[in-house]
């Protein structure tokens, strides 16, 4: 994708529907009016949302000879978050309207003294906490309160002593979790962009201080590769140097990958330097000792880390609007998700030209259960006619259709054993032999 082409002026609209309508994202707790800051994924958006998760374990864990898994538990004992800074300083501005008084994060709104919704006066300005604080035990009293873990990364830094002593790592090494993490934002908006409940891909990848830049630099063409990977469109993503003042208080150096939303410019990943900050406080606050001993010249230190941070759903939302594409195909406007193959939810629908002609739906079948061995990912489509089923499929981004006709039982003697395979981008279709069908498509969805 290198040509940028502009959303359609009610993009968001579409885009909210189409996931709600073909089973990607519903909002959370429907039935009920919902909770804000929360989004339920629906069976396609699972799959897509499991493709994207998989391949980044691929891509950063098992694709790695550097890098070690995890997977820690959400509830950490508080103290982690009193070491961190979090629980004293996890926080967004906020204002409260003293005529309506809704409740506004003020670095978000033009004029911080006027309410953006009744024009009311706002009052003084506060810091509001985002931790979501939660009660674990028996006791309810100061002494159980816990947090669900605002981010993935604390479970690696409580965790590096127990992994070097399991694994004996050489410099430099990481580690890498995917997980839900949650955050009590003052205004959730703009769909999955900015969520009670998220989900993150983060990396912690230890290094010795003299080698932060090039690692750094590293991790910067990584997260490239990875936006590239996964279809988000490179022209909209952009990446932003945090100035001094603006970064949080761990870091040293940090980028901000930004995507142009429908909606604005904003973050989509991070990528910081957060020097040894967090193992350095660890260790003190815990007495356990976090330094790393590099037996080959016999030193003793504490690591520095790089940390690129990879939110989940921001992922979804970017590779959903670099895949939303409008055009016309015959004569009519066409609305479809152009995924890549790789991440699509969908790789291929297998239908009989005519569900009435039993011969035609028997060696669909077995089509279809010969493919669905090796490309699970896959769905029976004989529903309405071709024409529509293709319109239906294109519009959840299966990126091949694969159609059993009369020619295929036969009729066209040179065409015995062979299917249609149509395009979804093009809507070209051509013909191959169901031999080599699977190879075909397990080729393109690599
Ligand atoms: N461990 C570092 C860390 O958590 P962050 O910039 O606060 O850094 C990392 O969050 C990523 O998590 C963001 O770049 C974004 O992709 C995602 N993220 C953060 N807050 C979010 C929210 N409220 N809703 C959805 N995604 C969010």
């Amino acid at each position: 994708m290198t040509e940028k082409k502009p959303y359609p002026a009610d993009m968001m609209e579409k885009l909210v529907s189409l996931a709600k309508r073909r089973g990607f994202i519903y909002q959370g707790s429907e039935i009920y009016g919902g909770l804000a800051g929360t989004y339920d994924y629906g069976p396609l958006g699972t799959a897509l949302k499991n493709n994207i998760k998989n391949i980044w374990w691929r891509m950063f864990v098992d694709g790695r000879d550097d890098m070690y898994g995890m997977d820690a538990s959400i509830l950490m004992n508080p103290r982690v978050w009193e070491t961190t800074g979090h629980v004293a300083g996890f926080a967004d501005p906020l204002s409260e309207c003293t005529k309506c008084k809704k409740r506004f994060r003020t670095d978000q709104i033009e004029d911080r003294t006027k309410c953006p919704e009744c024009g009311g006066a706002l009052g003084p300005e506060r810091q509001f906490n985002m931790m979501l604080k939660t009660q674990v035990g028996a006791m309810e009293d100061s002494s159980s309160i816990s947090y669900l873990r605002p981010e993935t990364a604390q479970g690696m830094f409580v965790n590096f002593k127990n992994v070097v002593d399991s694994f004996h790592p050489k410099m430099p090494f990481g580690l890498g979790q995917t997980g839900k993490a949650f955050r009590n934002e003052i205004t959730p908006r703009d769909f999955i962009f900015r969520l009670r409940e998220l989900e993150q891909m983060e990396v912690e990848y230890f290094v010795k201080e003299s080698d932060w830049q090039r690692a750094f630099e590293e991790w910067r063409v990584a997260m490239n590769t990875w936006i590239d990977t996964v279809g988000i469109d490179r022209a909209r993503t952009h990446e932003v140097e945090i100035g001094d003042g603006d970064r949080a208080h761990y870091s040293k150096r940090t980028i901000d990958f930004e995507f142009e939303y429908p909606f604005g410019q904003k973050e989509l990943y991070g990528l910081a330097y957060r020097t040894d900050f967090d193992l350095s406080r660890h260790s003190e606050a815990s007495k356990v000792d976090l330094s790393y001993r590099d037996e080959e010249v016999g030193e003793k230190f504490i690591p520095h880390c790089i940390e690129p941070s990879f939110g989940l759903d921001r992922t979804m939302l970017a590779v959903l609007l670099s895949a939303y594409t409008e055009d016309t195909m015959g004569d009519s406007p066409r609305e479809y998700l152009k995924f890549h193959p790789r991440v699509a939810p969908i790789k291929v629908a297998v239908s009989p030209l005519l569900k009435n002609k039993p011969e035609l739906v028997e060696k669909a079948r077995e089509v279809y259960d010969m493919l669905k061995k090796d490309i699970p990912q896959i769905m029976w489509d004989d529903n309405g006619n071709v024409g529509k089923r293709y319109r239906r499929q294109d519009e959840i981004g299966t990126p091949f259709c694969v159609t059993i006709d009369f020619d295929t039982l036969g009729e066209t003697p040179e065409h015995k054993d062979t299917v249609t395979v149509r395009d979804r981008d093009t809507g070209n279709q051509k013909r191959l032999s169901i031999g080599d069908l699977k190879n075909y498509i397990l080729e393109q969805i690599k």
